[in-house]
């Protein structure tokens, strides 16, 4: 099984409603403290179900959700059909929006699931669709030395502080039998230091710096600010 074939399936990510209900709106909530302004154009790149994307649309003026599986485009297309700020778009249709058109784009828990080459040019097309004063959020990175343990860990945390500790313990125990992790082990997950992955945004045009917290309950993994141009807001 490929990455893509295991994205296209029933995930086994979440152990719960309750625990994918609670992720989606804890990162729809760090997104939106990242955003520039109200009239933001953003790209949710590798967005997944984004179950609180309405969050992020009532914050910005438009909101692009890109995903490479069919399947979650077409419940994000429905789920969202009387947003009018709200696009399903597929990696080739991002590929095709104007150059220099974006503020925002962000790639929470994503770029692990790709390859090296897939990133780089990940990070090539994004420099072209950000506007001058764009910024890319590049979050939930995995640093080198973090593996499956910190992350139950993390899991376990949030958990406790929402409700649903119980589920989590039981969904750690199967998720040890799961296609992710047999594919997580196949195939590993794209991993960075702080150093080298800052080194490779600056290769790619980006001035860049590390943004504390991470987005979303993962305290372990990282997130980064990568501006287009040369002057670097704070935040
Ligand atoms: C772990 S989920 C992250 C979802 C969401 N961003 C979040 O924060 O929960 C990874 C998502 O990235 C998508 N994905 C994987 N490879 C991709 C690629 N090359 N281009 C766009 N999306 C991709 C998968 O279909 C999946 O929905």
């Amino acid at each position: 099984m490929t990455w893509a074939e295991y994205w296209s399936g029933e995930t086994t990510l979440y152990v719960s409603a309750r625990h994918k209900g609670v992720h989606y709106e804890t990162v729809a909530r760090d997104i939106v403290a990242c955003l520039p302004g109200r009239d933001a154009r953003v790209v949710d790149y590798g967005c997944g179900e984004a179950l609180s994307a309405h969050l992020v649309a009532e914050a910005c003026a438009q909101l692009f959700l890109c995903d490479s599986t069919q399947a979650v485009r077409e419940r994000l297309a429905a789920r969202y059909a009387g947003r009018a700020n709200i696009d399903a778009i597929a990696p080739a249709q991002f590929a095709q929006l104007p150059s220099g058109t974006i503020d925002m784009i962000v790639a929470n828990s994503v770029i692990q699931y790709l390859s090296a080459s897939e990133f780089q040019h990940f990070l090539t097309i994004a420099r072209d669709k950000l506007r001058p004063a764009g910024r890319l959020v590049i979050a939930d990175v995995i640093p080198r030395q973090i593996g499956p343990l910190q992350d139950a860990a993390e899991l376990l945390k949030f958990a406790a502080a929402n409700g649903f500790l119980l589920s989590a313990g039981s969904g750690l125990v199967k998720s040890f039998f799961s296609s992710y992790r047999r594919v997580r082990q196949r195939l590993g997950l794209l991993k960075f230091n702080e150093a080298e992955i800052l080194n490779l945004l600056t290769q790619s045009g980006f001035v860049a710096h590390r943004r504390h917290p991470n987005i979303g309950h993962n305290a372990q993994r990282m997130t980064f600010l990568a501006f287009a141009g040369e002057a670097v807001p704070a935040g």
